[in-house]
C-alpha cells in the first residue's frame, strides 16, 4: 500500500493558502520542521502501515473548501457513486468513465490510493441489465466488468467486486444476478476481475457484517469456500454504517477471523449517525464510538485501512436516507474538525500536546458557545493550534469572537477559518464571512500557527455570540 509522506509542510501550507479567510499578522512566525506540524489522518495511518480515506462524489469537486480537506488529509478515495455500473455503462456495450476518471485524477494528483467501487451490485444498476435474457447475463457481466476494472487497471488498488449479496439472513439476496445466474455469479465475477486487472486486490464488500452474526457468518462462508477452491478473492469489506452507541462488540473478533481465512480486511463506508441535533454528550458517544472501529482494525494486522464515507456532515448521504438522523462523520458542515475526528486522530497515534480549556459566554441574541483550545504540533520556536467553537445556546449563532491571552510571548502568525487581530498579548478570533452560524450544538474549528521560544502553556480562551 503506497503511502503519502513528506506532505507535512505542503499540508500546512495548502490548508493556509487554500481556505478562505485567512489573515496574517505581521509578527514572524518560526518555520515549522516538517515532522512536526500536526499530521494529517492519513499520514497518522501511513506510520502504522494502513490508509485513512474518504468516499467522494463528482459534484462537491467543485467546492474549494471541500477540496482543500479531501486533497490534503486523506491518503485514499473511494469513488462514492460514479464507477457504478449506471454510470459506467448506460446502455448496453456503451462504456462512460467520464465521472469516474475525474475522481481518479484527483486522487492522483493528491498522491492518493484509490478503492473502485463497486462492479457488480444490485442497486444503481440500469433497467436494462435487468431485462438481459438469463441465458446472457453471464456475458454481460463478464463484459462489464472486463470493460470497468481493464479501463481503471494500474490505477485502482482494491475493487469492491461484488456488493451487498447477502440478505440480514444469511442467505443470498435474489437480485437479478442471483436469479438468473445462480449462486456461482459471485465466483464469476471475482475471476473476471481478477483477468481484468491481476494487481488489483479484490473485495467482497457488504453492510451489517461488522459483528458476528448470520450475515457475517454467510460471508465468512464464502470467503472460505473460495479460499479452499482457489477463487481470487482478496479482502473483505465491513461497510460499518453504525448507529451511535451501538459499534459491534465482537467488531474486531470478525476482523481478525475473516484475516485468519488468510484475505485483507478494511473498513470501507465507515459512518456513525445519530439524532440530531448534535449534542456535545452525543459527540462524545461518537468520539468513543470511532476510536473504537479504529483500535479493532489496528488490533488486526490484516485490516488494512478504514474510509469514511465522505468526511463532512453536510455530504452524508445520511439525512436523505434516515430522517432525523444525520451529523455521522468526522467533520461538521463548515469543514470543523468534531469530537469524531480528533478520536480518529488520536487513535491513530496522534498526540494533542495538552488538554483542553473551555469557558462560557452567553452574547446578545441568547446564543451561548465554548471554545476549546488545543496545541496540536509543536516544535523548535512554533507551534499549531485549533479551536473548536461550539454552540451551547437555544438558536443559531450569528458570529462568534473568541479571545485568550498569550503570557509567555507566543505569537499568533497564520490563521484559517477566521480573521484575527493581536493587541500586545491579547488575541481576538472573530468568525470568517462563512462560518459564523453555527447550529445549537454544533461545531466549527479555526486554526493557526504561531512562534513560541519557552513554555507554550494552554491559555483560557473566552467565546462570545453575537
Ligand atoms: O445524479 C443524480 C442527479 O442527477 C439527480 O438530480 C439526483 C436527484 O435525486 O439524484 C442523483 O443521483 C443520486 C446519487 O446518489 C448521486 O448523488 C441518487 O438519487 C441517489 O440514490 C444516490 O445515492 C447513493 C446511494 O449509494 C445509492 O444507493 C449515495 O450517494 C451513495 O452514497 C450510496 O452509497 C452506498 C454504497 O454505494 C454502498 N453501500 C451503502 C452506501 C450508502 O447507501
Amino acid at each position: 500500500m503506497s503511502a503519502p509522506t513528506g506532505r507535512a509542510r505542503r499540508v500546512l501550507a495548502a490548508t493556509a493558502a487554500a481556505v478562505v479567510g485567512t489573515l496574517a499578522v505581521g509578527m514572524a512566525v518560526a518555520a515549522p520542521s516538517s515532522a512536526a506540524a500536526e499530521p494529517t489522518l492519513g499520514q497518522l495511518a501511513a506510520a502504522k502501515g494502513r490508509y485513512f480515506g474518504s468516499a467522494t462524489d463528482n459534484p462537491t469537486l467543485t467546492n474549494s473548501a471541500y477540496t482543500a480537506v479531501l486533497g490534503s488529509e486523506f491518503g485514499q478515495i473511494t469513488v462514492g457513486n460514479t464507477q457504478k455500473w449506471q454510470y459506467t455503462e448506460p446502455r448496453r456495450g456503451q462504456f462512460d468513465y467520464t465521472q469516474g476518471d475525474q475522481i481518479v485524477a484527483f486522487a492522483q494528483a493528491h498522491n492518493q490510493i484509490v478503492r473502485g467501487h463497486t462492479l457488480v451490485w444490485h442497486n444503481q444498476l440500469p433497467d436494462w441489465v435487468t431485462s438481459v435474457p438469463a441465458g446472457e447475463l453471464l456475458g454481460v457481466m463478464r463484459n462489464h466488468i472486463a470493460n470497468v476494472a481493464g479501463h481503471y487497471k494500474g490505477t485502482v488498488v482494491h475493487w469492491d467486486v461484488v456488493n451487498e449479496a447477502f440478505e440480514e439472513n444469511g442467505t443470498r439476496r435474489q437480485s437479478v444476478f442471483q436469479q438468473k445466474l445462480g449462486d456461482s455469479y459471485i465466483a464469476e465475477a471475482f475471476k473476471a476481475a481478477r483477468a481484468a486487472d491481476p494487481n488489483a486486490k479484490l473485495y467482497y464488500n457488504d453492510y451489517n457484517i461488522e459483528g458476528i452474526g448470520a450475515k457475517s457468518d454467510a460471508v465468512y462462508n464464502m470467503v472460505r469456500s473460495f479460499k479452499q477452491q482457489g477463487i481470487p478473492i482478496d479482502g473483505v469489506g465491513l461497510q460499518a454504517h453504525l448507529v451511535l452507541g451501538q459499534v459491534p462488540s465482537s467488531l474486531r473478533q470478525n476482523i481478525q477471523r475473516f484475516a485468519d481465512l488468510g484475505v485483507d480486511v478494511a473498513i470501507t463506508e465507515l459512518d456513525i449517525r445519530m439524532r440530531t441535533p448534535r449534542d456535545a454528550a452525543k459527540d462524545a458517544q461518537q468520539a468513543a464510538d470511532y476510536r473504537t472501529v479504529v483500535n479493532a482494525c489496528l488490533a488486526v494486522t490484516r485490516c488494512v485501512g478504514i474510509t469514511v464515507w465522505d468526511f463532512s456532515d453536510g455530504y452524508s448521504w445520511i439525512p436523505s436516507v434516515f430522517p432525523g438522523e444525520g451529523a455521522a462523520l468526522i467533520y461538521d458542515e463548515n469543514f470543523g474538525k468534531k469530537p469524531s475526528y480528533w478520536a480518529v486522530f488520536e487513535a491513530l497515534g496522534g498526540t494533542t500536546t495538552t488538554t483542553t480549556t473551555t469557558t462560557t459566554t452567553t452574547g446578545g441574541n441568547g446564543a451561548g458557545c465554548t471554545a476549546t483550545y488545543r496545541v496540536v504540533g509543536q516544535w523548535n520556536g512554533g507551534y499549531q493550534g485549533e479551536v473548536t467553537v461550539r454552540n451551547t445556546g437555544a438558536t443559531a449563532t450569528t458570529g462568534w469572537t473568541v479571545r485568550w491571552t498569550l503570557a509567555q510571548g507566543q505569537t499568533v502568525g497564520s490563521l484559517w477559518n477566521g480573521v484575527v487581530s493581536t493587541n500586545g498579548q491579547e488575541v481576538t478570533v472573530r468568525n470568517a464571512n462563512y462560518n459564523g452560524t453555527v447550529a445549537p450544538n454544533g461545531t466549527t474549528t479555526f486554526g493557526f500557527t504561531g512562534s513560541s521560544t519557552g513554555t507554550n502553556p494552554v491559555p483560557t480562551a473566552t467565546c462570545t455570540t453575537s
